[in-house]
């Protein structure tokens, strides 16, 4: 069993990452993992915007994190990157809190042209943050994310399977961390 924290980005109220998010989270409550869910767009936005770095609501995160094997990042694309929002988050956790853990990327966009946003955006700020194991990550075109009223995701099956080796890929790692 890992610890598993998943970090979702997007500052949408009814963001489709977050549905994405808590499906994911879903799924490794099933597979016996323990999980936190750092939901950025429910930290205190003040905090966030005048980058308050004794709010007790986000140091409370770095505490979250600090216990993690694995941390799940996920944004949506905004303007070909990841969100302000989580990029203000980011800048107010302690600067090498990602040392030792497996780092995972999951990014939603509404354009494949802006995959490359995993690689030019996302993995060298985890590296900044002392992450050594950043997982290849998932790209998810909007359009592929299907939803029920009460939010259930619903991923074709080529998604599906590249979520899965995803998930594999963090298990896979469990021992080492
Ligand atoms: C302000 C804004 C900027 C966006 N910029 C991009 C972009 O540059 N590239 C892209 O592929 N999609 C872009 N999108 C589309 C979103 O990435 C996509 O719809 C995503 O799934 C939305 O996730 P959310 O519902 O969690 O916010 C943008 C959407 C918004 C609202």
């Amino acid at each position: 069993m890992a610890n598993i924290v998943l970090i979702s980005g997007s500052p949408s109220k009814n963001s489709k990452t977050a549905s994405i998010t808590n499906q994911l989270q879903k799924e490794l409550i099933e597979r016996n993992h323990r999980t936190s869910l750092i939901d950025v767009r429910e930290l205190p936005a003040e905090d966030l915007l005048y980058g308050n770095f004794n709010s007790k609501a986000i140091t409370h995160t770095h505490e979250l994190i600090r216990h993690a094997d694995a941390v799940i990042v996920l944004s949506p694309v905004y303007k070909g990157s990841y969100t302000g929002i989580l990029k203000a988050f980011l800048d107010l956790l302690p600067e090498k809190i990602f040392a030792g853990k497996v780092i995972a990327p999951v990014v939603t966009g509404g354009t494949i042209a802006h995959l490359l946003s995993i690689e030019y955006a996302l993995k060298p700020i985890f590296s900044i943050m002392g992450a050594k194991e950043i997982l290849h990550g998932v790209f998810i075109l909007d359009t592929n994310i299907q939803r029920n009223e009460k939010g259930d995701v619903f991923l074709d099956r080529e998604l599906e399977e590249r979520v899965e080796s995803l998930l594999k890929a963090i298990e896979r790692k469990e021992p080492t961390i």
